[in-house]
């Protein structure tokens, strides 16, 4: 019983990411030079663009990783997704992945994609452990350092 509360108290709380979550999720960024840097503005911007989708995990109350997609039509996009350097490997990152893809189910879409640094190992990794495959390579698409992307897709059946 007691290993049941503690391993109830570690699981990840999913809810959706809010305006106010920006500051926090762009502190996440800050630490996560694999994934895109957004200042808080541009968090709360794509937020309100049309399909969007945030999601947030939080321990004790305090936010330590998140996810933003959006959709288009049958087909949706992982715009950016990263966990707390001190959060890491400890299923965040899958909660906040599995929780969108079951959304984006709800929603009709057909297919999630998303683009990650060729060199990303962990992160590439990370999407192939959640049935994610490697369709495709954009040269050049990521700057600072100037890199190519790994396009990874996950088709869901109706
Ligand atoms: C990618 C990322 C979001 C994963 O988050 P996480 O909370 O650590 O992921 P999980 O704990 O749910 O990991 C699930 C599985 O993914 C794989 N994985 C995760 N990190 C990995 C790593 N560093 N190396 C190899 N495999 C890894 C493993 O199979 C892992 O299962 P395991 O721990 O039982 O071996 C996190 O590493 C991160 O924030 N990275 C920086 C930003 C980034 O790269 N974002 C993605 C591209 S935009």
């Amino acid at each position: 019983m007691a290993t049941e509360l503690g391993r109830k108290e570690l699981r990840p709380a999913i809810r959706a990411l809010r305006p106010e979550d920006a500051r926090a999720v762009a502190e996440i960024l800050r630490q996560s030079p694999e994934a895109v840097f957004w200042p808080e503005a541009s968090v709360r911007e794509v937020l309100v663009w049309e399909g969007a989708l945030g999601l947030a995990s939080e321990v004790r109350a305090e936010v330590v990783g998140f996810l933003i997609a959006r959709q288009m039509r049958d087909e949706a996009e992982v715009l950016n997704l990263a966990v707390a350097p001190e959060n890491r490997r400890r299923g965040e990152g899958g909660a906040l992945l599995r929780a969108a893809v079951v959304e984006f189910r709800k929603r009709g879409v057909r297919r999630v994609f998303l683009e990650v640094r060729e060199s990303n190992a962990a992160g590439i990794a990370f999407y192939g452990k959640h049935s994610f495959s490697q369709a495709g390579r954009r040269e050049r698409y990521y700057r600072e350092p100037v890199e190519a992307a790994i396009v990874m897709e996950i088709l869901l059946a109706e």
